[in-house]
């Protein structure tokens, strides 16, 4: 590569990291993405460019092949399966980076070359960490489209075997960059990797997936950053380290958040037994023989319309229901009747991160509305109405009170705190960890049941009706 390649490498790395940076902000993000995007544009020129084409028919065909995929699937994927779409980019970035190393060894062996054994230990990293991260994402889409079950599957001995799997995988990659072993034993690594991969992630609940895509995507980008040295690319090396750098860090934040270990979520089998879980209430509300209090859809109309501060807490069920633009209209008409309308922004709340921002940020919601957990608890007490749109376990107080919860521990928004909270939820079915929630039994809550985006709806009408 010529000195000026690099200059464009490293001019493209630093607009990444700029891109990168500026995705910390929901103000600055749109910018961050298109600064990256022209990072990634220039990178990929500079590979036209400097490298060495062999095919341009090739290289077109994949360009117009991959891009008019990726053009529909931007326009079409829900937001609320962005996920599973995470998932399958990753996979196939992991899968590429298996592919061209792969290339390169079996090339290299059919040429007879004598592989240096620095190019042969990153070509097996590149091969069985992009073959895991491909395997385990695919499996990972399969569980959030709902293809395979959600459910962690456990069996007997399941991580001594997933441990010996791994340690046959790096004795057998070990053999070969000693020069003693070829291409059986190449086959043989790519296999127990993709295995590997496998079984790694159907251990897993389905519920926990966000947090195993975040720790692909690392995956992915160790592997591109490996498959940068096998083929002496620093744009790629780069580009891979800082993925592997943010989604190592994203893992983290999301499993803090959540107050769970990342050993946890890979070996906790969460979600094996409370999946599909929970009980519903009649319509009296009695649960067991606790009670929960049903508010009208009228009552609660004329309750938010003359509340002087109301807070919105968004969860996973709003989403679900696509209901952010009536919240949009109910926030407007409550703020002309001379109340004032917050949003209570969870950090783990809805399925990815910044699920509730994006959400929001679709209805044209204005940004400052939305507050931090930190900056709006001391709030709740003062607020008039707090009202709980399809949010569960980010109001659970069992998350402050209760030491034998799987949520205890975990930081939530303090909306029991509030002078009346309103639920709006369709059952008393439980949320994403499965527990019952106390905060549904207190005197000041009132439960209104039915889908977010049908009663949302209805509220509008009956505000604007008063
Ligand atoms: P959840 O606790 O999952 O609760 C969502 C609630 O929405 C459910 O109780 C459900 O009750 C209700 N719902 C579903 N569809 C609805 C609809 N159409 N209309 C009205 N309500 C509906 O959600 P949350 O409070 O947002 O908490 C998020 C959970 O996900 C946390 O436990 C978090 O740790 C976990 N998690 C988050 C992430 C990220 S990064 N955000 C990643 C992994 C896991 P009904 O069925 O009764 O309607």
């Amino acid at each position: 590569m010529p000195a000026v390649a690099m200059l464009f490498y490293l001019l493209s790395s630093v607009l990444f990291i700029l891109g990168l940076k500026r995705l910390g902000s929901p103000a600055t993000a749109p910018s961050g993405n298109r600064l990256a995007a022209l990072g990634m544009l220039l990178a990929i020129v500079t590979t036209l460019v400097y490298g060495e084409i062999l095919s341009w028919g090739f290289i077109i065909a994949g360009v117009v092949v991959g891009s008019g995929i990726g053009a529909v699937l931007a326009k079409t994927v829900q937001m609320t399966a962005m996920p599973q779409m995470v998932a399958l980019l990753n996979g196939f970035g992991g899968g590429a980076s298996a592919l061209v190393a792969a290339a390169e060894f079996l090339r290299g062996s059919a040429a007879g070359e004598n592989i240096l054994p620095n190019v042969s230990v990153s070509i097996q990293l590149s091969v069985i960490i992009g073959a895991v991260t491909f395997a385990g994402s695919i499996v990972a889409f399969g569980k959030l489209q709902g293809l395979v079950t959600s459910r962690a599957i456990t069996y007997p001995l399941q991580k001594i075997l997933n441990g010996a799997l791994l340690l046959a995988v790096l004795v057998l990659a070990g053999w070969i960059v000693t020069g003693e072993a070829r291409i059986d034993a190449f086959t043989a690594v790519v296999a127990l990797a993709l295995i590997l991969g496998v079984l790694s992630v159907i251990s897993i609940g389905g519920a926990d997936m966000p947090v195993v895509i975040s720790l692909l995507n690392s995956y992915s980008g160790l592997a591109a950053a490996m498959t940068g040295f096998v083929i002496g690319n620093h744009g790629l090396i780069i580009a891979g380290a800082l993925v592997g750098a943010s989604g190592i860090i994203l893992t983290t934040i999301m499993c803090r958040a959540m107050n769970r270990s990342l050993a946890n979520v890979l070996f906790g089998a969460f979600g094996a037994a409370a999946a599909g879980g929970g009980r519903i209430a009649g319509v009296a509300g009695a649960v067991g023989d606790r009670m929960v209090r049903q508010i009208s859809l009228d009552d609660a109309a004329v309750m938010l319309a003359y509340a002087k501060r109301v807070i919105i807490v968004p969860g996973y069920g709003l989403a679900v229901a696509q209901a952010q633009h009536d919240v949009r209209e109910m926030a407007d008409l409550i703020e002309r009747k001379g109340g004032v309308v917050k949003y209570a922004i969870h950090p783990v709340a809805g399925r990815m991160p910044g699920h509730m921002n994006v959400l929001l940020a679709e209805a044209n919601i204005p940004y400052p509305k939305l507050k931090d957990m930190d900056e709006i608890n001391p709030e709740f007490e003062r607020a008039d109405v707090s009202l709980v749109i399809g949010a569960n376990d980010v109001v659970n107080p069992a998350a402050r009170d209760q030491a034998d919860s799987p949520l205890y521990g975990m930081p939530i928004l303090d909306v029991d705190k509030s002078h009346h909270v309103i639920v709006l939820k369709r059952s008393m079915n439980p949320g994403f960890a499965g527990v019952d929630n106390d905060l549904f039994y207190n005197e000041n809550t009132s439960m209104l049941f039915g889908d977010a985006k049908d009663t949302v709806g209805n509220i509008v009408q009956a505000i604007k009706e008063l």
